[in-house]
């Protein structure tokens, strides 16, 4: 366990680390300010080592943290050297007892040049910030955010009151910037479901799925906010549909079908009562079901434009919907998910948008159930920028036993190594787990 030490002892090592920092960033190493810097941080060591204990620097939310004190921003010694650290990618610094100023000058020496080159040295170690399993706990807390946004608004609806889609935009805005940061995310985002709260988690998806098509176009901020916005609210509307049509398991009568076909036109004319919503967001949401080839519903004049956008959600609907568990259909895998879009390009689907969605998913997607050639069955846990499987989570043995949870290893694989997909394995398997967990 790493030593706590008084405050008084954290403030006379960060003093004096700060001052050796200093100092060397103005003179040559032999310099007398140098030396008489360096006695000093190795007085301060020996004042604060007093168990055999190491002692951990470490950087959490802008805060230093000096043996479990913790120096807020407004120290300008922490702040610099936190900001160092973070720069560098490191959430924590471990000093052994034995550590000399000698090999913290060399340690800084290395915080500052900022070279590529790892840092070794057994008395300094340091953890790098994991950075990818942050983003993934980030995306579920904004996921699951937008959910609750997006339920609060049809509350609201279902209430007769004019909902305040703030909070819903805000979300939006968020998953955007977190794609921005990690475009890899949308591929495993979407697998985020939830039976009980499939239409909401379902909206979110599609978002999610159109923001990643718009930026493998490379659309503007704008036009990303409006597709993100508009797919969260592409269903709005089935809050005015019967919940009995909705939720009913089987095929629906001619007059179901006919009240559910209601639901982008009652969904405009939501979302065109909201304040605050881009302008072009109740079209988008208006025509999410209508085709390519000018099919679908509601119906419009022969050779009326789509809305250049519209597809996007349409897209990301068909293909989430597919996915989903609902009351009246299994989900399928996704292969095969892909494979309907692909058919569905250039009659029910625009082929740039198909294109698009599959150079960012690759026909076999992240969170696939997959044969390996070696016999073992896995979940797809990355691709590359060609769409081709780098990376899998191993579930099963050749004989088709089930793994222990331990035993659940991340395996890279080349071409030729996924010889299929597999229907199903074990209801056990969470697909965003398989994807995120370990990282
Ligand atoms: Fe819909």
């Amino acid at each position: 366990m790493p030593q706590r030490v008084t405050r008084t002892d954290a403030e006379l090592l960060l003093k004096t680390l700060h001052a050796l920092f200093k100092t060397r960033a103005l003179y040559p190493p032999g310099h007398g300010a140098v030396q008489k810097a360096a006695q000093a941080l190795d007085r301060a060591l020996v004042d604060v080592f007093q168990t055999p204990d190491p002692l951990l620097l470490g950087v959490a939310d802008g805060y230093l943290v000096v043996g479990g004190v913790a120096f807020l921003g407004d120290n300008l010694q922490a702040r610099e050297l936190g900001q160092r650290l973070e720069a560098r990618g490191l959430e924590g610094v471990l000093l052994l007892p034995t550590v000399r100023s000698t090999d913290l000058a060399g340690f800084l020496e290395w915080l500052r040049a900022g070279e590529a080159q790892e840092w070794e040295n057994p008395r300094v170690t340091v953890t790098r910030l994991n950075r990818e399993g942050e983003a993934w706990a980030r995306g579920r807390r904004l996921h699951l955010k937008a959910v609750a946004a997006l339920e609060s608004v049809c509350r609201d609806v279902e209430q007769g009151r004019i909902p305040d889609p703030t909070h819903a935009q805000e979300c939006v805005a968020g998953l955007a910037q977190l794609l921005d940061e990690h475009p890899t995310l949308v591929r495993g985002l979407t697998l985020l479901k939830d039976y009980d709260q499939y239409t909401y988690f379902h909206s979110v998806n599609v978002s999610v799925l159109a923001l990643g098509i718009g930026r493998q176009i490379k659309l503007t901020d704008p036009e990303l906010e409006c597709i993100g916005i508009g797919g969260l609210f592409h269903d709005i509307g089935k809050t005015r549909t019967p919940v009995d049509v909705i939720r009913k398991p089987g095929r629906l009568s001619i007059n179901e079908v006919t009240l559910v076909r209601w639901h982008p036109v009652y969904g405009r004319d939501i979302l065109d009562q909201m304040a605050g919503l881009p302008p072009a967001v109740p079209r988008l949401v208006y025509e999410h079901h209508m085709r390519f080839d000018g099919g679908g519903y509601p119906g419009r004049p022969e050779r009326a434009p789509l809305h250049p956008l519209s597809q996007l959600i349409a897209v990301s609907d068909v293909y989430d919907a597919m996915t989903t568990h609902r009351p009246y259909s299994a989900p399928l895998p996704l292969p095969v998910a892909v494979q309907a879009l692909v058919e569905g390009s250039g009659t029910q689907l625009e082929p740039a948008v198909v294109r698009a969605f599959l150079s960012m998913m690759g026909p076999t997607p992240v969170g696939s159930l997959v044969r390996l050639a070696s016999g073992e069955a896995a979940v797809v846990t990355r691709i590359g920028d060609e769409g081709a499987v780098n990376e899998v989570r191993l579930y099963s043995t050749p004989a088709g036993t089930l793994l222990a949870e331990a035993e659940q290893l991340l395996r890279p694989v080349g071409s030729g190594d996924v010889t299929g997909w597999v229907t199903s394995l074990s209801p056990r398997i969470d697909p965003f787990k398989a994807v995120s967990s370990g990282r």
